[in-house]
């Protein structure tokens, strides 16, 4: 499965499952603090408990405690082994529901936000994956910016990868949480070092005026991502 392949599936398991411990601390630290934020100053208050998780696989990226915190979830990711895998990663609580729904998000989320709600979705760690099986660029790079107005009116949440490239491993460590300038271009000059830097496509997901932050995942010894993280409340966007 094509879709599955580029993006995750066995080769993503497996790096996830060697460099998670050495590596990914700073990132998972970071991921967490950011989940955290947006279910104290956004879910909560609204009170919302349902959550659709795109892009689910493994939840590697995803703190065990906020997981538990929902009543509901569903999940939406094509990869055949992301629920036994989710599952281990994070058991089920007691009182809490799961579905799974082994499609690509385009073929389900309507269906699913049409719902009784409210409802959250969270797009995990996906967004500035789809460039990888994209047939057209130009395309891809719309769809992801259209996105927030089919959601106008959701409460949503993405984080995502904005530019990836070479780390040289004689320098474990990445800069920390970059607040500023956040084109593509300061990006770049920032952290950059050699080599060709990939543009993931995503810079404009959020809406120019949500809150965001943007922080460093060494996610292999010779690999840099800046992951970029915001949310969106009903009334913004
Ligand atoms: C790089 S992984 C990151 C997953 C997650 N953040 C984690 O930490 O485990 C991207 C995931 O998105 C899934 N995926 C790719 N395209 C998708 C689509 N169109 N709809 C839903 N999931 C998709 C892949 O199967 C893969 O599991």
């Amino acid at each position: 499965m094509a879709l599955v392949g580029q993006t995750g599936g066995l080769g993503w398991h497996l790096k996830a499952w060697r460099y998670r411990r050495p590596l990914w601390a700073g990132y998972l630290q970071q991921t967490a603090s950011f989940l955290e934020d947006w279910s104290a100053q956004s879910l909560e208050p609204a009170g919302i408990k349902r959550l659709i998780i795109v892009g689910a696989s493994a939840g590697w990226s995803l703190p065990p405690q906020w997981v538990r915190s929902f009543d509901e979830l569903v999940f939406i990711d094509p990869d055949p082994l992301a629920p036994w895998l989710f599952g281990r990663n994070h058991p089920q609580p007691p009182g809490q529901s799961r579905a799974w729904h082994r499609r690509a998000f385009a073929q389900v989320l309507p269906q699913l936000l049409a719902k009784p709600g409210p409802w959250a979705v969270l797009f995990n760690n996906l967004l500035g994956q789809l460039r990888l099986t994209s047939q057209d660029l130009q395309a891809t790079e719309s769809e992801l910016a259209r996105l927030k107005d089919q959601l106008a009116g959701q409460s949503w949440a993405s984080f995502h990868d904005r530019l990836s490239g070479d780390w040289s491993q004689a320098r474990p460590q990445a800069p920390t949480l970059l607040t500023g300038p956040h084109d593509n271009a300061a990006l770049t000059r920032a952290y950059a070092q050699s080599g060709q830097w990939l543009d993931h496509l995503t810079s404009d997901v959020l809406p120019p005026d949500a809150p965001r932050r943007l922080y460093p995942w060494r996610i292999a010894p010779d690999r840099l991502h800046l992951v970029e993280a915001g949310w969106v409340a009903p009334h913004q966007g």
